[in-house]
């Protein structure tokens, strides 16, 4: 078993070889001065088993292009099997054609993945399962559940309802609130034009006088989950909690949620999170393990 990590998110593989007992492989990526990718691997592969760790977070290009630069020289030093390990699966929001005359950037990426040599695809909490069917390779889809809802069972936060911040994470969260052992409810959001906002609508369910805890697979401009705490806190919430497992954050997102009624907001590390996205509520949990 040999695991390599590319620029995007090496604490995750050092944390992942952490665990495993072994050292991580040596190889190196970099940029030319045109602006081409370059990798090095720097140990002998040939039928070795190998992973490389390397979420598409942004700079979502670089760090995409990387990985399929890093496969393609481990497909060329003869590896026996590459397993790219995308801890965050970019593109994963344009997984349909809704609108006239726009991609699948989903698919495509599916395809490039396989195409540069990946024999399979560990990834964890995908924007739509259905994303799975999109590669022709067999794709482990791991779930941040379990840590997400340990962490909040240790809490033993009483009179606790788990709110699903769509309808589209809603089949997640009654998942989530079976581990939990909660009810549930959910919300109605729609999103209001080609860019990052959206507008809550609706809370459906019996909120009222509870603690809630809203869920979502990830946190991008923190829009979508500060709007589900004000309209929770209207629907008569007492203390809302929030957790995701994608800390996607924009640049505008740590201020936005630190300033929000939330107690706190609990996250997984399948990105990489700076000092300046850190925030006083903020808990990661890791999923190296
Ligand atoms: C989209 O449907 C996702 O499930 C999230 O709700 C979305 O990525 C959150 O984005 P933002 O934080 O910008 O509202």
């Amino acid at each position: 078993l040999k695991v390599f990590s590319g620029n995007a998110h090496p604490k995750l593989a050092r944390d992942v070889c952490a665990y495993l007992g072994i050292e991580l492989g040596q190889s190196e990526a970099f940029k030319f001065a045109n602006d081409n990718t370059f990798v090095r691997i720097g140990e002998n592969i040939r039928e070795r088993d190998v992973f490389i760790i390397q979420p598409t977070v942004a700079p979502t290009n670089d760090n995409l292009m990387e990985l399929l630069i890093m496969m393609d020289a481990c497909r060329r030093a003869s590896a026996g099997r590459i397993t790219a390990v995308v801890s965050y699966y970019g593109y994963g929001r344009t997984d349909k054609k809704d609108q006239p005359r726009v991609p699948i950037t989903a698919r495509l990426v599916a395809d490039l993945i396989s195409t540069a040599g990946a024999d399979r695809v560990l990834t964890l909490d995908l924007h739509a399962g259905q994303i799975q069917g999109f590669f022709n390779i067999p794709v482990d889809e791991l779930t941040a559940e379990p840590i997400l809802s340990n962490y909040f069972a240790e809490k033993g936060l009483e009179d606790l309802v788990l709110v699903a911040v769509d309808f589209g994470i809603s089949k997640r969260a009654r998942d989530m609130a079976e581990r939990l052992g909660i009810p549930v409810a959910v919300i109605e959001k729609r999103r209001t034009g080609n860019d990052d906002r959206s507008e809550t609508l609706n809370v459906i369910g019996d909120v009222r006088g509870k603690r809630a805890l809203t869920f979502d697979d990830e946190i991008l401009t923190g829009g979508t989950i500060v709007n589900a705490a004000n309209a929770l806190l209207d629907a008569g919430v007492t203390e809302v909690y929030c957790c995701a497992t994608h800390p996607v954050f924009s640049s505008v997102a740590p201020g936005l949620l630190a300033d929000s009624p939330y107690s706190e907001v609990v996250v997984t590390d399948t990105v990489p999170l700076s000092e300046k996205q850190n925030f006083s509520n903020l808990t990661v949990l890791s999923v190296a393990p």
